[in-house]
């Protein structure tokens, strides 16, 4: 019977006993807690929760399922499939047990010739929950099954769930026994290799909660109590085909077929390669029916299941010998196998036939440069005289390359090495713990720098740029989001290690070199270099152009023009440095520094701002220096020999016990320094302070311009010194002179003006005095005087008024737009005040109505605001606010 046939059957079956027939949904869950759809009643868990009303009352579907837990199971039992078909019936309220029971008795032994499955009674058996004598008691009544072929079993066999909260129950299962030469007699209590299971029958009635495995708690009953059954399509196929196992069945088989011809390997030939063959049948199915559903290869979520099926059919295939890609034959076998059932995956072949054969390219350039690393460390370990390959060059290829450790453990053995599987593990341990921290707090340090430790697990990466500008190496890993990967294209931004490189890394003070890594088919801008670790090169890039792959071939291009202005302000930050020490003697310890083209700062231990004089003076010997063009020396040599000598250990930075001393005209300038000098002193050019200030308390702040920058800063400064000269028609040494003269004046007239506008003012305080009226007991002078430039100006008119109004009581109110704003002054005398004219109440009353806040004492206050039409209101407040 043809599984078409098996999945026709079903249908017309239940269709016949009033189910509705429900097409299969995607294996992409659209339920966020599942990533792929892992049994038949996932599309109705609404229904089945009373969520949503169930459209129908009783439903039929064949389902597309993957399942990936039991993947190391795959090929080795006869019943394991990452894809697989679940004929299912369900019943939303409708019948319950006794229905579900005689439903599927009467399916599975009815005679082929009627409609049926045609299994002989005596072939099968049952399970039901050890709880449940209700379902004993229906099978022993409808199916008269005797009681010792229905078996109890605990909540760990019989009780089903999607392993997530949401509906759950106990079920009863249906077994095939493929008699005494598959194991022993006792049924499926016993063991699952001769009793087959294929048909679950789940009795959802409750609402399960968190838990993991079978400990979960029940949260109470569903609204109404439903069936979900989940018949295998595969397992009842090879049980009616007669072959051993689901691997063998039509829509299987001729995978498997082009798999043994492919490597010319035959089928039952051998159990390693029968499994090998298996796993390529159904993992090439899975893929196919996953991006069929438009699943693609990548590294994470459902996209990494499926470059987990492909890369392990890569492997299987290759550990059948075939090293060449097959996917192009192996996929064509799997469409033709399927497209009965499913035809979208002929239709849309062209496009799963370039995925999968894209991914096969990849993965088989990955295991190229996977094997490069693995050369180079099995060569290292054989040269070292050890049997053993390290763990971490092991990790690395799992982590890295995707190497199975299985791989790894193979091509080692062909080089007569072990492999150190105890700190395999324990680094294998380390980084799932980390995954799952890594899984809270999303990216933790750690986790970022377990990336670069696999790969410096292959060694340094060597610094070739103190005598080269282009170093010609290869790409040993891209790492893209903290994450390895085998390739990067144009647009992204990748950090690249590399083999060796000419590109320095920021350090001891010097920037990070600007240059490219370039190579056939790529440009890679670098934007970073930096060490992650201790001993790894890691550059950050962007692909400009191209497509870069681990163990491509590339050159490491520095910009020479960067590169030459840092390497002067490095060596000019050496030669200030003796130059401090001279002047201000040894307590003048250099405390940081930053170098990059063309400039440099250096921070120093003092606590006291340098005098002009000895900036100059410090200035003045670093350029004397760099004139006397001194050889500058490095030398490699241990670090208490640089001390010995007297080179200066920069305080907070570590060194190994190596050390690199660099000494510009000998002891003068003797310092551990990683970064790159010029050969003479004169390359410097130049050394142009441009400020010198403090940082916190106890240390200054040298800044500096060097060479072309050093230059370009004083032409800018003689521009400005040119221009001065002929603006104010004054030789060069005059012009401060010139300035100071100019300056002073400004001064003088400045102050001729303010004396003419005080008069100017006094003049208009007759026409104000000509104002003045009686209010009350009060003789008050209240006007807009219009606009003056300063509310000083208002001030003097309103004080000028109030003095020329003697002793009698008086009150002196003017308001003015000064700058567009409105200002009021209030003047009081002695008298006014005794009879209760507040100055600063008066002033506060008027800036309320002129939008804004005012105040002062009681014989002279000042009010303002915002708007300058309220103004005559404001006066007329203050009038009425008089004593009468
Ligand atoms: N949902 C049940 C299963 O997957 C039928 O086994």
């Amino acid at each position: 019977m043809q599984t078409a046939d098996i999945r026709a059957r079903w249908l017309d079956f239940f269709a016949e006993r009033g189910h509705t027939v429900v097409p299969s949904a995607s294996l992409v869950s659209d339920d966020p807690t599942l990533l792929f759809t892992v049994a038949g009643m996932v599309p109705f868990v609404p229904y089945l929760t009373g969520l949503v009303p169930a459209p129908y009352p009783r439903a039929t579907s064949v389902q597309k399922c993957i399942r990936t837990l039991d993947i190391e199971e795959v090929g080795k039992t006869p019943r394991h499939g990452t894809f697989f078909q679940m004929n299912g019936n369900f019943s939303f309220g409708d019948y319950f047990k006794e229905g579900a029971i005689g439903y599927a008795w009467e399916l599975l032994t009815t005679s082929e010739a009627d409609g049926g499955y045609g299994f002989e009674e005596r072939d099968l058996w049952v399970t039901v929950y050890e709880e449940d004598d209700v379902s004993f008691d229906l099978w022993r009544r409808i199916a008269g099954l005797p009681e010792h072929r229905i078996q109890r079993l605990g909540k760990d066999e019989n009780y089903w769930s999607t392993g997530q909260p949401g509906p759950a129950g106990p079920d009863s299962e249906i077994f095939f026994d493929r008699g005494p030469a598959y194991g022993a007699d006792g049924g499926p209590a016993t063991g699952d290799d001769r009793y087959v299971e294929f048909w679950n029958l789940v009795f959802m009635q409750y609402l399960r909660g968190e838990g993991s495995g079978y400990d979960f708690p029940i949260l109470g009953d569903l609204p109404k109590q439903n069936i979900d059954t989940g018949m295998g399509l595969e397992r009842v196929a090879f049980l009616k085909q007669g072959v051993e196992n689901i691997y063998e069945i039509d829509q299987i088989r001729p995978v498997l077929d082009r798999a043994a011809a492919l490597s010319g390997r035959r089928y039952g030939a051998d159990p390693e390669d029968d499994v090998r063959m298996r796993v390529v049948a159904d993992h090439i199915r899975s893929g196919l029916m996953l991006m069929s559903d438009g699943v693609t290869p990548s590294n994470e979520g459902r996209g990494y299941i499926l470059r987990r099926l492909l890369r392990r059919s890569v492997r299987s295939m290759r550990l059948l010998g075939v090293d060449a890609p097959t996917f192009t034959e192996l996929f064509a076998a799997s469409k033709d196998a399927m497209k009965a059932a499913y035809p979208e995956v002929e239709s849309d072949y062209d496009r799963i036939r370039n995925l999968a054969t894209a991914e096969e390219e990849t993965f088989l350039r990955t295991l190229a440069s996977g094997t490069t690393i693995l050369d180079l460390a099995v060569g290292k370990t054989q040269r070292s005289g050890s049997k053993q390959l390290a763990g971490d060059t092991a990790f690395l290829l799992h982590d890295t390359f995707g190497f199975p450790i299985d791989l790894t453990l193979e091509m080692a053995e062909e080089a007569g090495l072990s492999v150190d599987r105890i700190a395999f593990d324990a680094l294998m341990l380390e980084q799932r713990t980390m995954a799952k921290a890594d899984a809270k707090a999303k990216k933790t340090l750690l986790a970022d720098l377990s990336v670069y430790s696999a790969f410096r697990a292959l060694g340094e990466t060597v610094f070739t740029g103190y005598d080269h500008f282009d170093t010609d190496t290869r790409i040993l890993g891209l790492i893209v989001d903290g994450v390895s990967v085998t390739k990067a294209v144009a647009g992204e931004i990748a950090e690249v290690i590399l083999a060796e490189t000419s590109l320095y890394a920021e350090a001891g003070g010097q920037e990070a070199d600007a240059g490219s890594i370039v190579g056939t088919g790529f440009d890679l801008e670098v934007l970073d270099v930096q060490r992650p670790v201790k001993g790894l090169v890691s550059h950050r890039v962007q692909v400009r152009s191209g497509e870069v792959g681990v163990g491509d071939a590339a050159t490491s291009v520095v910009d020479r023009d960067y590169r030459r202005g840092a390497t002067q302000a490095h060596s000019a930050t050496h030669l200030i440095h003796a130059a401090l020490r001279e002047v201000l003697g040894p307590d003048a310890h250099q405390a940081g520094s930053d170098n990059r083209a063309g400039y440099l700062r250096l921070d120093f231990n003092w606590n006291k701002p340098l005098s002009l004089a000895t900036r100059t003076e410090i200035e003045g010997i670093a350029n004397d220096a760099v004139r006397q063009n001194l050889e500058v020396s490095t030398r490699i040599m241990p670090l208490d020999d640089a001390r010995a000598l007297g080179a200066m250990a920069l305080f907070g930075e570590k060194y190994g016990d190596e050390v690199r001393v660099v000494e510009i005209g000998g002891p003068w300038s003797l310092e551990l320094c990683a970064g790159t000098h010029v050969a003479r002193s004169s390359e410097i050019g130049l050394i142009n302070v441009i400020s010198e200030a403090s940082v916190g308390s106890s240390n200054r702040r040298i800044e500096s311009l060097v060479g072309r920058e050093g230059f370009r800063d004083l032409a800018v400064e003689r521009a400005i010194v040119s221009e001065l000269t002929s603006t104010l028609k004054t030789p060069r040494d005059q012009v401060s002179a010139r300035i100071s003269e100019l300056l002073a004046s400004l001064k003088a007239a400045e102050k001729r003006i303010s004396e003419f506008e005080d008069a100017a003012l006094t003049e208009r305080v007759p026409a104000l005095l000509a104002e003045a009226t009686r209010i009350g007991a009060v003789t008050a002078v209240i006007s807009n005087v219009g606009t003056l430039s300063s509310s000083d100006d208002l001030r003097l008119l309103v004080t000028s008024v109030r003095g020329r109004l003697g002793t009698d009581p008086a009150v002196v109110a003017l308001a003015a737009d000064v700058a567009g704003k409105p200002a009021v002054i209030v003047a009081t005398n002695e008298a006014a005040r005794a009879l209760g004219s507040r100055a600063g109440m008066l002033a506060k009353s008027a800036a309320g109505i002129l939008g804004g806040g005012g105040g002062g004492k009681d014989d002279l206050a000042q009010g303002g605001g915002s708007n300058v039409r309220a103004i005559a209101t404001a006066l007329e407040a203050i009038s009425a606010g008089l004593p009468r």
